[in-house]
């Protein structure tokens, strides 16, 4: 569909262009799986050097897996567990410059070696993460954390209306 790894823009324009792309596919899709599935691919299209980007959503209080490219992941992490079930619990996005340091990081795919968990929230409660996982260390910035940001606002009830 779109590929923009390595096309000489700054990660300010290529985080700017990844949401506003989100965004802009969002207008012609009023199913929420589908443009929730399109918005993963977008962002795996976007973000260079990432072997893992996806969702976990919060079903009877446990993070499920959602939409994702990568490999096979682990299907249930429970609150408090690992980066995912850690940014649950303390309703803040986390990066991990290394995962080995991380005290109780889940490895899904053993060639995760940074990593950064994006909560959704909707009405003040999180309801599921993003989750995005590099070959590399210290993969991300502060600049990846808040375009993520922005897209987790943009699809949270999208994201409420996949739950419930
Ligand atoms: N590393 C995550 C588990 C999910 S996978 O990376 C896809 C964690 O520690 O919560």
């Amino acid at each position: 569909m779109i590929s923009v790894k390595n096309t000489g823009l700054t990660l300010d324009q290529k985080m700017d262009s990844m949401v506003r792309v989100i965004k802009a596919q969002a207008e012609g899709e009023s199913d929420p799986l589908a443009l929730v599935c399109n918005a993963t691919a977008i962002m795996e299209a976007y973000l260079e050097d990432i072997n893992w980007i996806g969702y976990y959503l919060i079903r009877n209080q446990e993070l499920v897996l959602g939409p994702f490219q990568g490999k096979p992941a682990c299907s249930r992490i429970k609150i408090g567990e690992g980066v995912c079930g850690t940014a649950v619990e303390q309703k803040k996005s986390m990066r991990v410059a290394d995962v080995d340091e991380f005290p109780g990081h889940i490895a899904c795919d053993s060639a995760s070696r940074s990593e950064i968990v994006i909560p959704v929230f909707y009405q003040g409660e999180v309801i599921a993460v993003i989750d995005c996982d590099s070959p590399s260390l210290n993969r991300f910035s502060e600049r990846e954390v808040q375009a993520l940001e922005q897209i987790a606002e943009f699809l949270s009830d999208r994201i409420y209306r996949i739950i419930h």
